[in-house]
């Protein structure tokens, strides 16, 4: 029964953590030269599947064929002998070594026990090339942006020559540019034979690149489908319901402005850069990668400092580059990088979710350590944080939960003006619209909320004023009604600079 183009088979697979049943019987099967996507909820235990193929983890039950054949893979050798390369939601390279040393890290090519460090640069180069990366194979993997990393990772599974390439959630971090060349690596890959696992949360990209969907859903997978099925059915699939409304935002009346930013100037990152969000308002900064978003919203949250300008809360000037100071005046920011920024990952969930109240909570002298816990699990519930408890480490949740537990502990913080930094990368498309709907009910009950995000979709459904950026500058700004798919665009590649000037008649 042994059928030559079934690469990889999975039978009834089951996973226990302590607490927690994280898959509870999956079947899934992949081909040669299909891109299988694997599509489920935050926490739904799509990670810690292909884990068990990665030889992460090793499973309690069920059985995993590779070829036909039963096998146990210990470890992540095991997994590289069957041809089965893994990039995993996190990176996992070494920040310190080149691409090259990356690439071919504990298989550097030798001659009489040296490395031949100019063979294996010549053979990353080779490699480089067919992901489209022009990098020096000598540069260290820390000067590298996020999508180059990825790329890199891409790389070192082409040089493993796998027949199985299992992909988690690697568009979460890249531009639309960028989508479209992993697009095309991955195309060329399943012309070549390759039989691709794909985790996504977009459900545009199943269509445009994937063959097959299996979905998973608390742990067991409970359907499959071709990629071409329709993404309300996809999204009832996925989380057991239809979903109305993806953007539901309700809009309040706008108060006086909250937020003033004037003039602000970090030379050479960003310059003159002025606007206001008033209470009640949510108003999205768009732009392109690069643009300058992250840099002006690190600055007006005094994580970063600037040369010029003011930043006014309620009409009260801030002084720069102190985040206390921003803290007290009641400015929130979650921030784009969680992991590095946003998360003690070594705590429990109840300490995370208190890290900003609590500060606020001890300068006040009381600590109110019930209250605490009723708030935590209180947005917990509301945000879906699939966990064990309160009390599990923050380390050892999905992904996508890690991220709700920060939108959280702001969500909880009392801010009056909270800047979101790309607020649902990584988020499913049902905790999405928790999310907005809490949005809505901080701007009903008077905050302002800035919100930076590349997903334009979002970015013209949530907001009512649209402020666009290019190149350091607010290119210009677009109301609701304004606010499309081409005008947004439109500004984000436009030069302010000259285009000023040539308003100017220079
Ligand atoms: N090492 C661990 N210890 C305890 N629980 C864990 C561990 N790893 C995963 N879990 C739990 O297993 C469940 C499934 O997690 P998994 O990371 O597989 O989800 P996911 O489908 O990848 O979600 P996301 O879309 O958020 O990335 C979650 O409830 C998670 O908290
Ligand atoms: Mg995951």
């Amino acid at each position: 029964m042994s059928d030559p183009d079934e690469l990889l088979r999975i039978e009834g697979i089951r996973k226990t953590f302590p607490g927690v049943v994280a898959l509870d019987g999956v079947d899934f099967d992949l081909r040669r030269g299909e891109v299988h996507v694997l599509l489920g909820e935050n926490g739904a235990g799509k990670s810690t599947l292909i884990k068990m193929l990665s030889g992460a983890y090793t499973p309690d039950g069920g059985r995993i064929l590779v070829g036909g054949e039963e096998v146990r893979i210990h470890g992540a050798q095991d997994s590289e002998r069957l041809g089965i390369a893994t990039i995993y939601q996190e990176f996992n390279l070494v920040p310190d070594l080149t691409v090259a040393e990356n690439i071919f890290l504990g298989r550097q090519p030798r001659r009489f026990g040296m490395i031949e460090r100019g063979r294996m640069e010549a053979d990353a180069e080779v490699l480089l090339k067919r992901v489209g990366l022009s990098v020096s194979p000598r540069a260290r993997v820390r000067e590298l942006g996020i999508a180059r990393l990825q790329m890199v990772e891409i790389a070192k599974a082409l040089s493993l020559d796998a027949r199985v390439l299992i992909m988690d959630e690697p568009t979460a971090v890249l531009t639309s540019e960028e989508v479209e060349t992993l697009f095309g690596i991955v195309r060329r890959l399943r012309e070549d034979g390759v039989g691709i696992v794909f985790i996504t949360h977009h459900l545009e990209e199943i269509a445009a690149l994937g063959d097959r969907v299996t979905v998973i859903r608390d742990g067991r997978s409970v359907g499959q489908v071709p990629a071409s099925t329709p993404e309300d059915e996809l999204v009832r699939l996925m989380v057991g319901r239809s979903i109305e409304q993806q953007y539901p935002r309700e809009r309040a009346d706008a108060g006086p402005a909250l937020l003033t930013v004037e003039g602000l100037t970090r030379d050479g990152v960003f310059h003159d850069v002025s606007f206001e969000v008033r209470a009640g308002e949510v108003v999205g900064i768009a732009g392109l990668v690069g643009a300058g978003r992250t840099e002006v919203v690190r600055a007006v949250f005094g994580a970063d400092p600037y040369d010029k300008g003011a930043v006014k809360v309620g009409g009260a000037s801030l002084k720069g580059h102190d985040v206390n100071a921003a803290m007290a005046a009641g400015i929130g920011l979650i921030p784009e990088d969680r992991k590095g920024q946003g998360l003690v990952l070594d705590q429990s969930v109840e300490e995370n979710l208190g890290l900003v109240t609590l500060r606020a909570a001890t300068r006040a002298g009381l600590v109110d350590r019930k209250g605490q816990q009723e708030a935590a699990a209180r947005i917990a519930k509301q945000l879906g944080v699939r966990m064990a408890g309160l009390g599990q480490h923050v380390r050892t949740l999905s992904g996508g939960n890690q991220q709700k537990v920060v939108i959280g502990k702001w969500l909880l913080a009392d801010t009056r003006v909270l800047i979101l930094d790309e607020p649902t990368r990584g988020i499913d498309v049902g905790a999405k619209v928790e999310i907005y709907q809490l949005i809505n009910e901080l701007t009903a009950n008077g905050a302002a909320v800035l919100m930076i995000s590349s997903d334009l979709p979002e970015v013209l459904g949530m907001s009512d004023r649209v402020l666009v950026m290019a190149q350091g500058r607010i290119a210009g700004e677009l109301s609701a009604d304004e606010a499309t798919q081409d005008s947004v665009m439109a500004l984000a590649v436009s030069n302010p600079t000259t285009d000023k000037e040539a308003a100017r008649g220079h």
